[in-house]
């Protein structure tokens, strides 16, 4: 959803928004030399760690380690998915969000009917619900409560192929917006009827409290399990369908995003410290019942990197839970690798696997709410699921089987962002599968799995981070761009920092680095950001140019030893030993700052 925000705007609008105006709306802010500070609103505290730099448009907490641009504090504050935190903003400084692509931008109105349909038809059939007796039963049957019901917005769908249409399609328009909104379907001979008929309701919201799709279930009069579908006829429309039928793609619904029931996980939750995601409706609404409303579901999809998104942006801890089935592993396998891009440092998965035959409708029923919160409290961090699921079928004695370990384990990892977590799985991974010379096999993952040693590492990123506190410094450094010789990580990310900054003019270290906002760099831009949120300008700008400085001495020794080492393995010839000549004429400075 973000690439159809341009670039362009998003460095617009942090050009127009003040962050002080932003945060001082919400947290009152006290100033403190070039800085505000407060109290950070996103932990406890007493005395005050979180501060809003007006130069760089940006804040950070000393405490907790939030930080960011207005629309990150947005996000976090409000909770507000990456668009939506745009818009707002926005609206506050009068301008009006364009969307790349085009089409996105002419329906807004009519998406606005759109969601007032979809809102008309829940509410349709949230009627109908006491006055279908079978419906009633059923409810009763699966232990729904009134307040649940109310809270969930259930209905019923009643028989016949024309009563949300009766109800709401009484004009050519809102029969057109039925329809877009998935609530019709077409025979072949390209009449309409309802596509939900004798079926519970389970209105899909958004996160904004706005109804984008449904969910519908037959119910069963007598006995259990689904009917039989009806052998006579190829008609769909006269078969019962599946169990549980849902919208289909809409403008409004996009299954990979969706979670069933988040908007009531952040109603009842001002602030969540961890959120389960289960299969099913009835898996969602029981746990909200029983009191654990900290559960969502996806909408009989796989769990998507999107979705994960979204989870970890509720609360740092997710907990994934299944069924102990091979289908329920499957769909565990699937989550964990959608997690794993996701998972930067201070968010943590969890696995949770059911017991045969259970699902957690059932389980929370049986166990109550203490011994459903015992489960989740003995899920399975990602960590040991990870090996555990790697490992089962191979055999750890041999060196075969740990090097297969190793060999399965690598790229998985390799996805992980930079960080802490990252290295302790590499650890990990090394000590079971024995080690470094499994990994060494394979010189380039080896390389990328390794983290540079420390100096080296500093220099670079020191040199990403000064730059990021003052942007304007971009101008002064000569293209081309010397250092870009060196080979280590991170080279070309400040070379394009250096284009980017130096392209725009009067960038602020908060629009340089939202430009980055989709890519794997993004969060260790952010920390490096966070680095130098405070200090003094004049020592910041020589530590930049000398860190710049130094990078192109090590270029030139890290060639130069190169060189030399080849031609003591094989002769040189003539453009590199005329290479060579002119680096050992060179002069490096000693290793010490002297700026
Ligand atoms: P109950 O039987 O009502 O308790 O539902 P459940 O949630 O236990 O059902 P189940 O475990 O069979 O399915 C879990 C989820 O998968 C459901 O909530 C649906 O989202 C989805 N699902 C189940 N059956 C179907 C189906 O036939 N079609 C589709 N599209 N989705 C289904
Ligand atoms: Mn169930």
């Amino acid at each position: 959803m973000r690439g159809l925000i341009p670039d362009s705007f998003i460095d617009e609008l942090l050009a127009r928004v003040d962050i002080v105006d932003v945060i001082e709306r919400r947290v009152p802010l006290k100033k403190a030399g070039r800085e505000w500070t407060a109290c950070c609103p996103f932990h406890n505290e007493r005395t005050p760690s979180f501060y809003v730099s007006p130069a760089k448009q940006f804040f950070h907490c000393f405490g907790c380690g939030a930080h960011g641009s207005a629309v990150k504090f947005l996000m976090d504050y409000e909770r507000l998915e990456f668009p939506d935190a745009v818009e707002e903003l926005a609206q506050t400084v009068g301008l009006t969000v364009p969307r790349e692509g085009g089409r996105e931008a002419a329906p807004r109105e009519d998406k606005t009917d759109l969601y007032a349909l979809l809102d008309a038809a829940a509410a349709w059939y949230e009627g109908e619900l006491p006055r279908n007796a079978d419906a009633q039963a059923y409810c009763r049957k699966r232990g729904l409560d009134a307040e649940t019901i109310r809270r969930f917005r259930l209905g019923w769908a009643p028989a016949g192929y024309d009563g949300v249409i009766k109800a709401l399609g009484n004009t050519p328009r809102r029969m057109e917006l039925l329809n877009e909104a998935g609530m019709v379907a077409s025979s072949e001979r390209g009449s309409k009827y309802d596509r939900f008929r004798e079926r519970l309701m389970f209105p899909i919201l958004d996160r904004r409290d706005r109804v984008i799709a449904f969910g519908g279930r037959i119910i069963e009069r007598s006995g259990e399990g689904s009917p039989a579908p009806d052998a006579r006829t190829q008609d769909a429309r006269k078969s019962d369908g599946p169990k549980y039928l849902n919208s289909p793609e809409t403008p409004l619904f996009h299954k990979g995003r969706e979670l069933f029931a988040l908007w009531q996980v952040k109603q009842a939750n001002p602030t969540l410290a961890r959120i389960v995601v289960v299969e099913g409706y009835m898996d969602v609404i029981a746990l909200h019942q029983a009191g654990l409303p900290i559960a969502v579901a996806t909408l009989g999809t796989a769990t998507t990197p999107e979705h994960t998104e979204v989870l970890f942006r509720a609360a740092p801890d997710v907990v994934f839970c299944f069924d102990g089935d091979r289908a329920g592993r499957a769909a565990a396998w699937k989550a964990l690798e959608s997690a794993l891009p996701r998972l930067r440092d201070g968010r943590q998965a969890y696995f949770l696997f059911l017991p045969d035959g259970e699902d957690p409708d059932s389980l929370v029923r049986k166990e109550g709410k203490a011994g459903f919160e015992q489960r989740i409290r003995d899920a399975m961090p990602l960590s040991d699921y990870f090996f555990n699921e790697l490992s089962h079928d191979v055999d750890m004695a041999s060196l075969d089987g740990r090097a297969r370990l190793a060999e399965r384990a690598r790229p998985l990892i390799a996805k992980l962002p930079d960080g802490a977590f990252r290295d302790l799985m590499a650890q990990e991974l090394e000590k079971r599968s024995g080690a470094r010379a499994v990994l060494q096999a394979d010189p380039a993952a080896h390389r990328a799995m390794q983290r540079p040693t420390a100096v080296q590492r500093s220099l670079v990123r020191s040199a990403i981070s000064l730059l990021l506190a003052q942007p304007g410094m971009a101008d002064q450094v000569e293209k081309p761009y010397r250092f870009l010789r060196l080979d280590k990580p991170g080279v070309e990310l400040l070379a394009e920092l250096l284009d980017l900054a130096r392209a725009r003019p009067g960038i602020n270290s908060a629009m340089l680095v939202e430009h980055f906002a989709e890519r794997p760099e993004y969060p260790s831009l952010q920390k490096l950001m966070a680095a130098l949120a405070v200090g003094e300008l004049e020592a910041q700008r020589s530590e930049f140019f000398d860190a710049l400085a130094r990078m192109e001495d090590q270029a030139i020794t890290q060639r130069r030893d190169a060189l030399t080492a080849k031609s003591r393995e094989a002769a040189l010839d003539p453009s590199e030993k005329t290479e060579l000549r002119e680096l050992l004429a060179a002069r490096v400075r000693p290793p010490v700052a002297s700026a």
